[in-house]
């Protein structure tokens, strides 16, 4: 994004983590908070009574489209929703201006997927309400980089420490993990973070990724090995190899059992490291990616972190449409179902 975008709030499109302060950052955190009753299902909320989303993915998803169209839903508003080029017009030449003029008349918020850098920006210019960019090829994720952030902030709170001066490690195909460029950029909001980065070769992060960080004040090392990587670290955050965004013999390169595992974890990370991982994991053979050994593990968050894309994409919708907590709290009342399963 070359142009400065300006701070996300109400009647603003959300593209990319660099609308964000540490106000307005702190303010979607306790607006995802405060909608937590809602999140659990333990209240029923009315407030986006008559509002309606289009959700329109171009891309796979499942967790992504899934918890915003929930998100949406779950605050008494509803969703249309299309998947894929093969289902709009798009398949007929529509052009993204005139996609975005026509759905955004049908609607009060958009979240958008597509598989271009900078496309979801292209349909915010002609869409008459806000956008949300759901990812952009290998470009961002903002939304995904806050639930990442809001995680990192409790888990680390449980373990008696803070964001600020905190020892991440990321691992993976950082070249075309829009999430890893998200989170990188959206964690330099905090004072003196270690980020030590390992990627395989031919999918090292981004020089201007690394520089964000560097001229914000932060260390940025990049390890040998996943073993060193993840040494002292308080957080590992491993990501998948994006095989549909490289050439099938880079793909092939990168084929070879797993990017980390318990024995990794054993030998070489703290006792009480933190594991994170936007998922989907690929649990193919020779994937290269977060074995599923690791799933016993106390320091396991990776399911923490898909529950927590409900609170912030809820805070996501509130904040664009200028809803407020005490809104929110008068319309939710107490749900007279229950949803958990009997032992
Ligand atoms: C990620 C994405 O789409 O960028 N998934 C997600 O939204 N949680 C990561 C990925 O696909 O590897």
């Amino acid at each position: 994004m070359t142009h400065v975008l300006p701070l996300f709030e109400q009647g603003r499109h959300l593209l990319s983590v660099s609308q964000f302060d540490r106000s307005n950052l702190g303010t979607i955190f306790e607006v995802a908070d405060a909608v937590d009753l809602i999140a659990k299902r333990q209240g029923v909320c009315t407030v986006l009574d008559g509002a309606m989303l289009g959700s329109l993915f171009f891309e796979p998803s499942t967790r992504t489209r899934l918890s915003f169209e929930s998100a949406f839903l779950r605050l008494g508003g509803e969703v249309t929703t299309t998947t894929g080029f093969t289902f709009s017009s798009m398949a007929k030449g529509e052009s993204i201006a005139d996609t975005a003029r026509v759905v955004s008349g049908y609607s009060d918020v958009l979240v958008v997927r597509h598989p271009e850098a900078g496309s979801v920006a292209e349909f915010a210019r002609h869409s008459t309400v806000p956008v949300v960019n759901a990812g952009d090829g290998a470009g961002e994720h903002p939304s995904q980089a806050l639930l990442d952030v809001y995680t990192l902030q409790k888990e680390l709170h449980q373990r008696g420490k803070t964001v600020d001066r905190c020892h991440i490690a990321i691992l993976g195909d950082l070249k075309f993990g829009r999430t890893v460029h998200s989170l990188i950029k959206l964690m330099s909001l905090y004072e003196s973070i270690t980020f030590t980065v390992f990627a395989p070769t031919g999918l090292e992060l981004p020089l201007d990724v690394e520089q964000y960080a560097q001229q914000r004040g932060h260390r940025l090392q990049v390890a040998p090995n996943v073993v060193e990587a993840v040494r002292g670290a308080d957080a590992i955050y491993a990501t998948r190899v994006q095989r549909e965004r490289m050439t099938a013999e880079l793909a092939q390169s990168a084929a070879r059992g797993d990017l980390l595992n318990r024995a990794i974890l054993t030998q070489a990370s703290n006792e009480d490291a933190i594991i994170m991982h936007p998922l989907p994991r690929d649990s193919r053979p020779d994937s290269y990616d977060l074995s599923s050994d690791v799933d016993e593990l106390s320091g396991l968050a990776i399911f923490h972190q898909t529950d927590n894309g409900l609170n912030i994409r809820m805070a996501i919708f509130l904040t664009a449409l200028g809803v407020t907590v005490e809104a929110v709290r008068l319309t939710t009342k107490q749900r007279p179902w229950k949803a958990t399963l009997r032992s």
